[in-house]
């Protein structure tokens, strides 16, 4: 299970009204991209869903309970890397299984598997301020996977990184999403990204932030990128998203 539901939510930070009735679903399973122009809110939304901040109006729901307090069935990657310092990669990745209390034997089997599969095998005793920025935000990525989230928030994970190993990122990060039965809910600023990724792209509106457009991309995967039908969903969304960033930027 994993479903989240936002429902009329507003935020105001001071007297500033950063969301204004926000309301969209991620389905059990459901994998939503989340797109808008910058300042519209859409981290603010990230953080609300984690329960490290609340809504000024509206409620947040994951499987029928409200989101009070930090909430931990989620896994989140933000765009500043936010490792533990005085960890290693490998003890980085271990803290949430170790948080749950998995036997020592266990965690090393978790982190073994994760560190595997985002690349980092070698670098599994490195601090983070012994790996390049790229690396930190794949331990980051694994030590989200690692805690087994119904629900993984993402604010633009693979920004960082070159365009190949951002390619092998998302075909893992699917692989993943379709092995375990996990909700994303994912924040990115392009389009490619979104139409290969999402099933339903949700575009905002420029400040206050609220929900524009939906798209669904019923494309059938692994997807091929430059398919007609995947080039024409993202003409329609970029039409969409362009004329709000425009508007951002008179506003
Ligand atoms: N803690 C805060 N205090 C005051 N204002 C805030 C705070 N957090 C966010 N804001 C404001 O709320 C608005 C939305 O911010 P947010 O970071 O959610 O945007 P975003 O859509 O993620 O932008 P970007 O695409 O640039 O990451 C911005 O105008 C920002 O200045
Ligand atoms: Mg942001």
């Amino acid at each position: 299970m994993g479903r989240l539901i936002l429902k009329d939510i507003s935020k105001k930070f001071n007297d500033f009204l950063a969301l204004e009735n926000v309301n969209f679903e991620v389905e059990d399973g459901e994998f939503v991209c989340l797109l808008g122009p910058s300042g519209c809110g859409k981290t603010t939304i990230l953080r609300l869903a984690a329960g490290l901040d609340s809504p000024t109006d509206g409620e947040i729901f994951l499987d029928g309970k409200k989101i009070a307090g930090t909430n931990k069935e989620c896994g989140f990657v933000f765009q500043e890397y936010a490792l533990f310092p005085w960890r290693t990669a490998k003890g980085n990745i271990e803290f949430g299984p170790q948080v749950k209390g998995c036997s020592k034997e266990e965690c090393e089997r978790i982190s073994r598997h994760y560190i595997d599969l985002v690349g980092l095998r070698g670098f599994e005793d490195h601090f983070p301020h012994e790996l390049s920025g790229g690396m930190k935000q794949r331990v980051g990525i694994a030590r989200a996977y690692a805690n087994k989230p119904k629900l993984l928030l993402m604010d633009e994970p693979f920004g960082a990184l070159d365009a190949q190993t951002r390619n092998i990122m998302q075909a893992e990060l699917l692989r993943i999403w379709e092995k375990e039965h996990i909700s994303v809910l994912f924040v990115t600023h392009s389009v490619d990204e979104a139409v290969y990724l999402a099933d339903r792209v949700v575009v905002m509106s420029a400040r206050p932030g609220t929900v524009k457009e939906i798209f669904g991309i019923n494309l059938p995967r692994p997807r091929i990128r430059t398919s007609p039908e995947a080039n024409a969903l993202r003409d329609a969304i970029l039409r969409s998203l362009g004329s709000e960033i425009k508007r951002a930027a008179s506003i």
